[in-house]
Protein backbone atom coordinates (compact mmCIF):
# COMPACT_ATOMS: atom_id res chain seq x y z
CA UNK A 1 0.00 0.00 0.00
CA UNK A 2 1.29 3.45 -1.07
CA UNK A 3 0.86 5.80 2.31
CA UNK A 4 0.90 9.61 1.93
CA UNK A 5 2.88 11.14 4.95
CA UNK A 6 3.49 15.02 5.72
CA UNK A 7 6.80 14.33 7.88
CA UNK A 8 8.71 17.47 9.11
CA UNK A 9 6.47 19.90 6.54
CA UNK A 10 7.63 17.53 3.67
CA UNK A 11 5.29 15.09 1.62
CA UNK A 12 6.46 11.64 1.57
CA UNK A 13 4.81 8.79 -0.33
CA UNK A 14 5.94 5.09 1.48
CA UNK A 15 5.36 1.81 0.09
CA UNK A 16 4.70 -0.02 3.92
CA UNK A 17 2.07 -2.15 5.05
CA UNK A 18 -0.55 -0.06 6.54
CA UNK A 19 -0.60 -1.52 9.95
CA UNK A 20 3.46 -0.94 10.03
CA UNK A 21 4.59 0.99 12.82
CA UNK A 22 5.29 4.78 12.26
CA UNK A 23 8.51 4.70 13.57
CA UNK A 24 9.75 2.03 10.98
CA UNK A 25 8.65 4.26 8.57
CA UNK A 26 10.81 6.85 9.51
CA UNK A 27 13.43 4.85 10.20
CA UNK A 28 13.95 2.21 7.81
CA UNK A 29 12.06 3.95 4.33
CA UNK A 30 12.90 7.45 5.49
CA UNK A 31 16.24 7.49 7.07
CA UNK A 32 15.11 9.45 10.36
CA UNK A 33 16.83 7.61 12.83
CA UNK A 34 15.66 10.09 15.99
CA UNK A 35 13.46 8.38 16.57
CA UNK A 36 14.73 5.14 19.17
CA UNK A 37 13.36 1.77 19.10
CA UNK A 38 13.33 1.06 23.30
CA UNK A 39 10.20 -1.01 24.38
CA UNK A 40 8.19 -1.26 21.31
CA UNK A 41 5.07 -0.96 23.99
CA UNK A 42 4.39 2.54 24.49
CA UNK A 43 6.26 2.60 27.68
CA UNK A 44 9.72 3.98 27.81
CA UNK A 45 9.69 7.13 25.31
CA UNK A 46 12.18 6.58 23.27
CA UNK A 47 10.21 6.79 19.73
CA UNK A 48 8.12 9.62 21.12
CA UNK A 49 7.17 12.10 17.88
CA UNK A 50 4.86 14.67 17.69
CA UNK A 51 1.52 14.18 15.55
CA UNK A 52 -0.75 17.21 15.01
CA UNK A 53 1.79 18.96 17.69
CA UNK A 54 1.00 16.11 20.29
CA UNK A 55 3.30 13.57 21.81
CA UNK A 56 2.53 10.20 20.86
CA UNK A 57 4.31 6.97 20.43
CA UNK A 58 5.68 6.14 17.28
CA UNK A 59 6.31 2.72 17.93
CA UNK A 60 2.49 1.77 18.46
CA UNK A 61 1.02 4.25 16.10
CA UNK A 62 -0.02 2.21 12.53
CA UNK A 63 1.95 4.27 10.14
CA UNK A 64 -1.66 4.48 7.95
CA UNK A 65 -3.26 6.15 10.93
CA UNK A 66 -1.30 9.34 10.08
CA UNK A 67 -1.96 9.87 7.10
CA UNK A 68 -3.37 13.13 6.26
CA UNK A 69 -1.57 14.62 9.91
CA UNK A 70 1.40 16.24 10.68
CA UNK A 71 4.60 14.17 11.62
CA UNK A 72 7.00 15.81 13.24
CA UNK A 73 10.26 14.31 14.59
CA UNK A 74 13.08 15.51 16.70
CA UNK A 75 14.72 16.30 13.16
CA UNK A 76 12.11 18.39 12.21
CA UNK A 77 12.90 20.90 15.12
CA UNK A 78 15.70 22.26 13.16
CA UNK A 79 15.58 26.10 12.07
CA UNK A 80 15.46 26.03 7.95
CA UNK A 81 19.26 27.45 8.44
CA UNK A 82 20.22 23.92 10.14
CA UNK A 83 20.80 25.46 13.76
CA UNK A 84 19.48 23.11 16.44
CA UNK A 85 16.44 23.79 18.22
CA UNK A 86 16.74 24.32 22.23
CA UNK A 87 15.68 20.50 22.44
CA UNK A 88 17.84 19.10 20.15
CA UNK A 89 20.71 21.51 21.48
CA UNK A 90 20.26 19.86 25.03
CA UNK A 91 20.92 16.83 23.53
CA UNK A 92 23.84 17.10 21.65
CA UNK A 93 26.70 16.13 23.13
CA UNK A 94 28.89 18.75 21.50
CA UNK A 95 27.13 22.02 23.55
S1 LIG B 1 9.78 2.29 21.96
FE1 LIG B 1 9.15 2.54 24.01
S2 LIG B 1 7.36 3.77 23.88
FE2 LIG B 1 7.92 3.36 21.81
Amino acid sequence: MTLSLLINGSPHQVDAAPDMPLLYVLRDHLGLNGAKYGCGMGQCGACTVQIDGRAAYSCITPAAAVQGRRVTTIEGLSAKDGALSPLQHRFSPRR
